[in-house]
């Protein structure tokens, strides 16, 4: 019995293959091919470059390979992945060194002042389409180590900062995957990114091979995906939310599907891996509740295929299990669902009101608050934005309500601010679809910053009798120490109202969540490392905390929190999922070609000298 056993293991094993259907956006088609996969037969590693052994402060490390190291691969290898991603390959230089006369980066120095470009530089850095169209700027430059900002002083210097030595703009799946297998190959550390919205960090690296998914802009819509009767897209890599709920309403009937609040954010990348909410979140859960299917590049640079059929444990880890930890993705399946009428509201008490109280701002603002369970329990979502004296609640959004059922619901925080007496402005509209909506009522957020950023989960239990002390949290995050200034974003809403269980990766205390709040704390212009680690520490230990003391959850957002916490893997993912994330990162990762900074399965890597190189503690 059991060498039949052992027989039949083998046997498929040996006869299992996956149909990878691969984004082809030359064709904007999807071509299918088989390839074996090799999830279940344990994955071939033997083409790997070993790590590269070092010994910092008496320890031992198997660190990434940089340039300037006899292991960094040859101009003659780097033209060889050139040919193979058919010219995509360039030398990343900084997006600010236009207006710089040099950059000096790790290949050498390169002139690079340009007055016009500059000018775009200086004009631009804020905006957010501008940054995401860059090969691989970040949106939030804290982790780029500010190098090289647009400036009117050209001899400033331009350097590396913590950016990728190279990029490979990648136009199609098998340069994808030659990104892989050279960083696999070649030992060098490698970034996957997106649209650079990463708050932590996670879509730049100091010197790296980035590939860059920007260009997979290939979407195609089935009313009877894969003949389960259910509607859904086909979303490529590089696919921005806007971008997908206008090709929805252009649908008919439109068509919407789960994205984040902001239009500029990716889908298929870093999103969906950490769960993805957004104004649809009350309704229908998760972004990551609604996949399908996942088309992804395995870390061995196998393609494979990942859903309730195939790669059982890699889709659900790929649901929420946090970025760049398990694959590349080159499509997501989404369900989608009929856009309906909608109403939004906006709510703002702030100081430059004529009128304005200011002993009564607490007030307004403890009262919006308290009304936050009945907001999500009756299916709105809410995003504000938070900071002394100042609340600016917009949108309200009542997906499928009429005006006068989305009034009724807020009429009562609207009494109770009538009866203290606070001054606020309040507005209300109906529109004909959820779309007209959000093209009203977001807004664009700004690009080129440097903050450092956290967050936590409120849910129902914390609101319900913790009000107050909530309150107290958020004027210690507001002032968290006298010459210092934080500002909150808070999203309400419920990714459990309508979706109590679900099998995403997400941790399972957000099924009952009220209030997930983003805290922010800005760095000045040159900080010296002294003061960065000052602030990261109010960030961790007064702002994060008092959110922390105030709340009984458990739980943040792998996307909106902070990394350099205590017990992340409980905190994003809850214990038991975190152990089985773990052991799926070890099944498709075991080498750690991918890494992002408190993903699973990266305990024993760190960034060591001045967060530059990467490495394992061996
Ligand atoms: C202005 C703003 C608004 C936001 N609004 C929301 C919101 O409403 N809801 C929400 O949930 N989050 C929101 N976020 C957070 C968002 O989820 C994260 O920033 C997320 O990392 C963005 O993913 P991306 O792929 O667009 O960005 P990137 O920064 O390009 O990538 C993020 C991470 O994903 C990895 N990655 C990217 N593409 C792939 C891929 N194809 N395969 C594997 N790994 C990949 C990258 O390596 C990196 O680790 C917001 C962020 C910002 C800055
Ligand atoms: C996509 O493939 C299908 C099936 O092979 C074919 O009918 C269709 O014409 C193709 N579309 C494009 C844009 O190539
Ligand atoms: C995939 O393999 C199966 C079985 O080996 C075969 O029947 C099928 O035609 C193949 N599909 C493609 C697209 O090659
Ligand atoms: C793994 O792949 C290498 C080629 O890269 C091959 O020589 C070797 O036989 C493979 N090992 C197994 C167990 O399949
Ligand atoms: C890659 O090839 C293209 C096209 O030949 C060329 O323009 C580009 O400079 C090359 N990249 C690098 C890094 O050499
Ligand atoms: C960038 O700035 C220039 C002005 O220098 C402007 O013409 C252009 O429209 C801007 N681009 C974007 C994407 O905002
Ligand atoms: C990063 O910035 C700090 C200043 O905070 C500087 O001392 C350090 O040299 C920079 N490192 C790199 C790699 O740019
Ligand atoms: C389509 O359905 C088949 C049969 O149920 C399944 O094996 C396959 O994985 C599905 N493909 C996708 C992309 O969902
Ligand atoms: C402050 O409140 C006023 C009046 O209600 C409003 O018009 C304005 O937009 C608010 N300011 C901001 C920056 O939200
Ligand atoms: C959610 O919280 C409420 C209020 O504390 C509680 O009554 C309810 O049982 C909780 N639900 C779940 C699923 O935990």
């Amino acid at each position: 019995m059991f060498t039949s056993l052992v027989k039949v293991a083998a046997a498929s094993c040996l006869f299992q293959t996956a149909l990878a259907r691969i984004a082809n956006r030359e064709s904007s088609n999807l071509t299918s091919t088989n390839v074996s996969v090799a999830s279940s037969c344990g994955l071939n590693w033997s083409d790997a470059a070993a790590l590269q052994t070092r010994f910092i402060d008496n320890k031992k490390y198997g660190c990434k390979c940089y340039a300037g190291e006899a292991c960094w691969p040859s101009i003659s290898k780097w033209a060889q992945l050139n040919q193979t991603v058919e010219g995509s390959l360039i030398v990343n230089i900084p997006p600010g060194a236009a207006c710089h006369n040099t950059f000096n980066g790790p290949l050498g120095t390169v002139n690079t002042y340009n007055a016009a470009e500059c000018t775009k530089a200086i004009n631009n850095w804020s905006d957010e389409t501008w940054t995401v169209e860059q090969p691989a700027a970040a949106i939030w430059t804290y982790f780029t180590n500010d190098t090289c900002r647009p400036t009117t002083d050209a001899t400033k210097p331009c350097t590396l900062g913590y950016y990728g030595v190279y990029v490979i703009k990648a136009t199609k799946a098998a340069h994808i995957k030659a990104g892989v297998d050279f960083a696999r190959k070649n030992n060098v550390r490698l970034i996957v990114r997106n649209t650079g919205h990463d708050f932590i960090g996670r879509s730049t690296g100091f010197g790296t091979l980035i590939i860059n998914t920007h260009s997979f802009q290939n979407i195609q819509w089935f009313n009877n995906f894969n003949n389960t009767g259910i509607s859904a897209v086909t979303i490529g890599a590089g696919v921005q939310g806007r971008t997908i709920l206008t090709q929805g309403h252009a649908q008919n009937p439109p068509l919407v599907v789960v994205t984040g609040e902001c239009p500029t954010v990716g889908i298929a990348g870093g999103f969906i891996q950490g769960g993805g909410h957004g104004p649809w979140t009350t309704l229908k859960g998760f972004s990551a509740d609604n996949v399908l299917s996942f088309d992804v590049i395995l870390a061995n640079g196998e393609y494979a295929t990942a859903n309730a059929h195939q790669n059982t444990g890699l889709f659900w880890a790929l649901k929420g299990g946090g970025p760049a930890s398990y694959a590349v993705i080159l499509t997501v399946t989404m369900r989608t669902y009929r856009d309906e009428v909608s109403s939004g509201a906006t709510l703002y008490i702030n100081a430059t009101q004529p009128g304005f109280r200011p002993d009564l701002w607490e007030q307004g603002l403890t009262s919006f608050h308290k009304y936050s369970n009945h907001f999500v329990d009756n299916g709105l979502y809410v995003y504000f934005e938070l900071f002394s004296m100042f609340l600016r609640a917009r949108p309200f959004v009542g997906i499928g309500k009429t005006a006068t059922e989305l009034q009724a619901v807020i009429q009562p925080l609207l009494d109770e601010l009538d009866a203290a007496g606070v001054v606020y402005e309040f507005n209300l509209k109906q529109f004909p679809t959820f779309f007209d909506l959000y093209n009203d009522l977001f807004e664009a957020e700004d690009a080129g910053a440097s903050s450092i950023t956290g967050g936590w989960m409120f849910n129902h239990n914390d609101v319900a009798t913790n009000n107050n002390g909530i309150m107290q949290a958020f004027k210690t995050v507001m002032t968290p120490r006298a010459d210092l200034f934080g500002v909150m974003i808070g999203h309400l809403f419920n990714p459990g109202h309508n979706v109590p269980v679900t099998n995403s990766a997400t941790h399972p205390a957000w099924r009952n969540a009220t209030n997930f709040v983003i805290t922010v704390l800005s760095v000045p212009d040159g900080a010296t490392p002294a003061v960065k680690a000052d602030l990261q520490n109010i960030l961790t230990n007064t702002m994060d905390e008092a959110l922390r003391q105030a709340s009984g959850s458990g739980c943040t957002y792998v996307n909106e929190a902070d990394p350099y916490q205590a017990n992340w893997g409980d905190r994003f993912w809850g214990s038991a999922a975190y152990a089985r994330l773990k052991t799926i990162r070890s099944k498709y990762d075991p080498l750690g070609i991918f890494y992002a900074i408190a993903t699973p399965g990266t305990e024993d890597w760190t960034v060591l000298e001045g967060g530059t190189k990467l490495c394992k503690k061996l």
